[in-house]
């Protein structure tokens, strides 16, 4: 089965690795303009998952939560900007301010965490995966 089958059907991840793993292999898919929401509670993996997106396009900067400064962006064999959406206020302006389409170039990887903290997403969203932790079980999927 490919990653995006594996992923529609759930994709249960023990260790950071594995999750690591899930991020590479579906990175290797994602087209030029890829628009990724990561849904799911505090700790539940998203910015693990950004790392192991950021191993496959060869970022060498340290990839940090971007709760304080709302994105980053990486660049590698191709750009990645990490969003972390939980600190915004509902407000439309705000992707006015972030100028993102003034910053990333195609190929890009644009990943959003926490995108239900946001009143819309002015790009076609092209992945939104979910991610869960119950205990020591975690799990990722497509929707
Ligand atoms: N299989 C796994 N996949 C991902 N993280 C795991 C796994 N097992 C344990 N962990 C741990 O769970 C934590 C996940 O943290 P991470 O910052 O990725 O969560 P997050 O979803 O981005 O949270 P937040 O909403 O606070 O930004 C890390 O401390 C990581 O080491
Ligand atoms: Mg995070």
């Amino acid at each position: 089965m490919n990653i995006l089958d594996k992923l529609k059907a759930g994709i249960a991840t023990e260790t950071v690795e594995d999750t690591y793993q899930v991020a590479r292999d579906l990175a290797a898919t994602l087209p030029e303009e890829a628009i990724l929401t990561l849904e799911g509670d505090l700790g539940a993996g998203k910015t693990t998952f950004v790392k192991g997106l950021a191993q496959a396009w060869d970022i060498q900067e340290a990839v940090t939560s971007p709760t304080f400064n709302i994105y980053n962006i990486y660049q590698g064999t191709r750009q990645l900007a990490h969003m972390d959406a939980y600190r915004l206020e509902e407000s439309p302006e705000i992707w006015d301010e972030l100028m993102l389409e003034e910053l990333i170039f195609p190929p890009f990887c644009l990943a959003i965490e926490w995108p239900s903290k946001l009143p819309f997403i002015p790009w076609p969203v092209t992945h939104r995966l979910q991610l869960t932790a119950q205990g020591e079980a975690r799990h990722i999927s497509l929707k």
